[in-house]
């Protein structure tokens, strides 16, 4: 069995404030045993979210990272930095990096295996927009964007990720993917995984996200093979998110 992993983005919102009421409310806020939970807030605010945190279940992660191990990139930051918070997972080829930041498959894959080297887990973003959706290129561009980072990666490399679908579409916008749509794109991304090797089809999680919310979240999850969620928006109230945590269980 996959264990649910749900994973609250905050994107570039959020304060010391708001890192101290998580971490309160995980406090106070027994999590079910059988679900995992991670916290991504800016980079600013790991090191007090990782004390927020301390004493709860509640992973850490990072939003990106530099390809690079150090040196000139004025701006970035390494995953051995992060690793030094603590940080488990992190994001890549989030598709407000491919569109605003210019980041192609090369540039994730590149990111991914930074990120596999130092121990930190990539979540991999693979998603269509709305114009791929209509012209009926929604398999094809997922499963491109999945191969572009899944082929560069051996064997056991492949096995460390967590891959996230989050139909552009559906990022910010309130419209949700419905389950249907989203389990059809989840078999495919699975079925895929399974001509690298079964176990890995078997074992890895995928994640849904985009405008997943306390009252979608349990119909969502519901589906085979939607393994968790990515969360954008919701993930920024503590009752809200909590709550997407707890229909997870
Ligand atoms: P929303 O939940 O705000 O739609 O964002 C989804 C997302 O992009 C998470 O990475």
């Amino acid at each position: 069995m996959r264990m649910p992993l749900i994973v609250g983005n905050w994107k570039m919102n959020g304060s010391l404030e708001l890192v101290e009421q998580f971490g309160t409310a995980f406090a106070e806020t027994g999590l079910p045993s059988s679900v995992e939970v991670a916290l991504i807030p800016p980079a600013p605010y790991l090191a007090a979210m990782q004390a927020a945190l301390a004493g709860t279940p509640v992973a850490l992660g990072a939003q990106t990272l530099s390809p690079e191990p150090k040196g000139a990139h004025t701006g970035e930051i390494s995953a051995a930095m992060l690793d030094e918070f603590d940080v488990r997972y992190v994001l890549v080829g989030h598709s407000e990096r491919r569109s605003m930041y210019h980041e192609d498959d090369a540039a994730v894959l590149a990111r991914a295996k930074a990120a596999l080297a130092a121990g930190l887990v990539p979540v991999l973003c693979v998603g269509e927009t709305l114009e791929q959706r209509e012209a009926g290129q929604t398999e094809a561009v997922v499963l491109g964007q999945l191969e572009a980072v899944f082929d560069g990666l051996d064997d056991e490399q492949r096995k460390r990720l967590v891959v996230a679908y989050e139909p552009v579409w559906a990022i910010g916008t309130g419209r949700t993917a419905t389950p249907s749509q989203a389990q059809e794109v989840h078999a495919a991304i699975r079925a895929r995984l399974g001509e690298y090797d079964g176990d890995l089809a078997e074992k890895l999680r995928l994640l849904y996200g985009g405008s997943m919310k306390a009252d979608n979240a349990a119909e969502l999850l519901a589906e085979p093979d939607i393994d968790g969620g990515l969360i954008g928006g919701a993930s920024l109230k503590t009752n809200e998110f909590l709550a997407i945590c707890q229909s997870a269980g």
